[in-house]
């Protein structure tokens, strides 16, 4: 199977080969959703066995492209909450790594209801320090072709509101969805869209009915979380191009 000519299996074992031979002493990695394009249960068994090269533990999150059933039945032992969404959370010495399921089945908007608040209001009251993790931008972000697809409208203010409630806790929110290596702030907290392994998107802030696409170059991101600082790098990991090297000294 391939997209706009590219084979997205093969871009994630590059993508996993080149993390598993550069950072070997990372504490996880994560995959921010969109597991697969059409969810086969195939599909997520060739992620797993892909997976297996890394030697540091994956957190899994769920996309708009994904099936929660499907994932399960291949990923049949991966934390969940009480209601069934693919939501968790890792402590490490450096805080609460929380991860969000925001999908509605069926729809490509993202979904935050209620319920799923109420575990996020939780997780972030059982911690002191917090990084979060959603697969839907949980703000528009000024492309109207992509704003359409971003979390509901009507679940922006409620999570909006419980973001500045801990503004002085949570440290970074990272997302997936945008395709794009997006940066700013969100309530007062720092935010970055990462880009794909795959097609990145152009930007296009003008009203548009289509979204843009394309084979730029693929990246993966590396964050460093030292001490109270937290810093981002994007790897081009595909890039097979001319490098000069200049000697340190
Ligand atoms: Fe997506």
């Amino acid at each position: 199977m391939t997209i706009g000519g590219l084979d997205p299996y093969d871009r994630l074992a590059r993508a996993l080969g080149h993390i598993a031979e550069h950072h070997r002493d990372a504490g996880f990695v994560v995959i921010s959703g969109d597991l697969t394009e059409y969810a086969e249960r195939e599909a997520y068994a060739r992620l797993r066995q892909a997976l297996t090269m890394l030697p540091m533990p994956v957190r899994l999150m769920m996309g708009n492209h994904d099936d929660r059933d499907v994932f399960f039945d291949v990923f049949r032992d991966h934390p969940r909450d009480a209601d069934g969404y693919v939501n968790h959370a890792t402590d490490l010495r450096e805080g609460r790594f929380i991860f969000c399921d925001t999908v509605e089945t069926g729809r490509d908007e993202g979904h935050f209801g209620p319920g799923r608040l109420r575990w996020l209001t939780e997780q972030l009251a059982g911690c002191e320090r917090a990084f979060l993790f959603f697969h839907h931008n949980p703000l528009h972000i000024g492309d109207p072709s992509a704003d359409g697809y971003s979390l509901r409208d009507e679940d922006q203010g409620p999570l909006r509101d419980l973001l500045k409630a801990n503004a002085q806790k949570v440290a970074y929110m990272f997302f997936g969805h945008v395709h794009a290596p997006l940066c700013g702030t969100m309530s007062g907290i720092a935010f970055s869209g990462v880009p794909s392994t795959m097609m990145q998107r152009i930007p296009n802030l003008t009203p548009a009915e289509h979204t843009a696409i394309g084979p730029l170059e693929p990246a993966y991101r590396v964050v460093l979380v030292r001490g109270e600082d937290v810093v981002i790098h994007q790897i081009p990991f595909a890039y097979e191009g001319e490098l000069d090297w200049f000697a340190n000294t």
